[in-house]
């Protein structure tokens, strides 16, 4: 059976979004390219103190040159007392000792590209430590100083100045200004952090804050990065007058804004304009054009990519205008249920908002800062996105359920044009940890909200290579900053290696498929004749079919390259995603 003959479908077809999309040209490395984030601390520990560092991801890149990506991205490695798991950053230009040295990263940086791995490192641009020198003299120094102008300072409310000097709430819970004290313990001015008091705002509105990142810049792209992420890229530039806010309903940084809201909160942000006042105000992109110039100064394809949790999508579509960032992260995606209709609507408003400006789309299932897709596509409950899951959660993962929708959900993303992001760990299908005891917790989440919201624990502990070596081969001595579950001996690394299908060797297939048959620069069309709980589409000469539905799907005669799960007779299995080269 062809699909054009397929009418054991449901009557009621969906009408595609658009008959064909396309990913823009240029030849940039960074169009296509399937990008790998490590996050230092749990990759993997050469030192044996249970913390990830910078020599043993070098000792460990082999394995992502055999899996068949082309980047890495590494999380923050810098000095950083360690209050946000390195996104709060005391000195931009340094390595923490806990990770190694500037002459660590060289070599990390040297073996990736003899590898053939381009290296993307972050940068967190919003907001320093509190620890960062800067910081520092800005305490030190009186109210409306040159150090404190660097910051965002302000007097505070009321007769004593004891109120908040605007309502902003912290993404992680709780307010977002912290009272600072005057050299005789009197109470001074506030300042403002969006995310922990540990990590306060800069004022980017200062010609000296801006001078200064663009010497960070250049520090890292002398030293020969490909690419920075940039942290909190919708955030930096807050509206004039720091206008109170209710919250909006939707949106926000890490969904810091989707925690229950009150009737009268929700009355009120409907009648709030759509832009927060520190979230995606216009003058961040004069900040990027900067960034644009420098980084073109410099050999190669060096590129920048957004955290920029905007939407909808042609608006987050402005951070990747020609003379501004290359990449957005596709966050919309991400936030995507397992479901036909929604999935075929995102991927093709994606490739349509990115491709109105001529940048690719990208593509994401998971991070360090979300509950891992392999439990979150099976979730029997609402999760607001950062509050994360633990023991007391409502609505727990279906284990079974989650590892192969994850699968399917990861082999359909594979396929689509533009780039792709893989986090440490799901190309094992990890879940996300969900019984971690609540002393080993650290996400300032956790902290800020009383143990409300678990925050990001679950989805960042230290990842397993050797099914029988101490800490599964993360560390030496087997310490680990974060416990690993037991389970994990038979998702480490070298259990699945070579075994027929393991999730490894999906991933690891599905990457030499996708190289193979140029799947990342391609043009897709929409294959009519399915119910709508089915995504089908056409890259190149490639059929993909993802079958989010309960019941199985004929698929059209043809070569089976790659499938998620074993196929019967013809047939796509619910929960499934295959790519096939169709017959004739
Ligand atoms: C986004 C980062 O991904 C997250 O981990 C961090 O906590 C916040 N930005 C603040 O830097």
């Amino acid at each position: 059976m062809t699909i054009a003959d397929d009418t054991s479908q449901t009557p009621e077809q969906v009408a595609d979004p658009a008959p064909v999309a396309t990913t823009p040209g240029g030849d940039e490395w960074w169009r296509s390219a399937v990008i790998y984030q490590i996050y230092p601390r749990s990759f993997a520990d050469a030192n044996g103190d249970g913390m990830g560092d910078l020599a043993g991801i070098t000792a460990r890149l082999t394995a992502l040159a055999e899996l068949g990506v082309d980047a890495i991205w590494l999380s923050p490695f810098y000095r950083s007392p360690q209050r946000d798991g390195g996104y709060d950053v005391s000195d931009y230009c340094d390595v923490d000792p806990i990770f190694g040295t500037l002459e660590d990263f060289g070599r990390l940086q040297e073996r990736a590209h003899e590898l053939g791995l381009r290296v993307i490192v972050d940068l967190v641009p919003n907001h320093t430590s509190s620890e960062h020198a800067w910081f520092e003299e800005a305490l030190a120094a009186p109210e409306g100083s040159r150090e404190r102008a660097r910051y965002i300072f302000r007097d505070g409310r009321g007769e004593n100045g004891d109120v908040p000097p605007n309502n902003w709430e912290s993404v992680f819970g709780g307010r977002a200004w912290t009272r600072t004290a005057r050299p005789d313990g009197s109470p001074g001015q506030w300042y403002l952090h969006l995310f922990d008091e540990s990590q306060p705002d800069l004022d980017w509105s200062n010609p000296e804050v801006r001078a200064e990142f663009v010497r960070i810049l250049r520090f890292w792209l002398d030293r020969g990065v490909d690419g920075f992420r940039v942290d909190v890229a919708h955030g930096l530039v807050k509206e004039e007058g720091l206008p109170d806010y209710a919250k909006p309903l939707t949106g926000g940084s890490m969904g810091g804004a989707g925690v229950p809201l009150t009737p009268e909160i929700e009355a009120e942000a409907a009648q709030e304009p759509p832009t927060p006042p520190y979230w995606g105000q216009e003058g961040v992109h004069e900040i990027y054009r900067e960034w644009r110039r420098v980084l073109d100064e410099y050999e190669g394809d060096r590129m920048l990519v957004a955290e920029a949790w905007v939407d909808p999508l042609p608006k987050l579509a402005k951070w990747v205008r020609p003379d501004e960032m290359d990449q957005a992260f596709n966050f919309a995606y991400l936030e995507t249920p397992w479901e036909g209709p929604a999935l075929r609507r995102v991927i093709a408003d994606s490739l349509s908002a990115f491709g109105a400006v001529g940048a690719p789309s990208t593509w994401v299932l998971s991070n360090h800062d979300v509950v891992r897709h392999a439990s979150r596509l099976a979730l029997t409950a609402e999760n607001p996105q950062g509050a994360g899951i633990g023991p007391n959660s409502d609505g727990k993962p279906i284990p079974d359920l989650g590892i192969r929708r994850a699968r399917a959900a990861s082999l359909l993303m594979l396929a689509l044009p533009g780039s792709a992001y893989v986090y440490q760990g799901e190309d094992l299908g990890l879940p996300e940890v969900i019984d971690l005891p609540d002393e080993a917790r650290q996400d300032p989440t956790w902290y800020r909200t009383g143990g409300e919201r678990y925050g990001r624990d679950g989805c960042r502990v230290p990842i397993p290579w050797e099914a029988s070596a101490p800490a599964y081969g993360f560390s030496p001595t087997g310490r680990t900053w974060l416990p690993q579950p037991e389970e994990w001996a038979e998702l480490a690394r070298d259990a699945q290696q070579g075994v027929p299908g393991s999730t490894l060797e999906l991933y690891r297939r599905a990457l030499e498929l996708r190289r193979e048959h140029g799947l990342g620069r391609g043009a897709i069309e929409w294959l009519p004749g399915y119910s709508e709980q089915v995504v089908a589409l056409v890259v190149g000469e490639v059929t993909v079919v993802a079958n989010t539905g309960e019941t199985p799907v004929e698929l059209p005669a043809g070569e089976v390259l790659l499938s998620s799960e074993p196929l019967s007779e013809a047939a796509l299995p619910a929960d499934t995603t295959v790519w096939l080269r169709v017959s004739g």
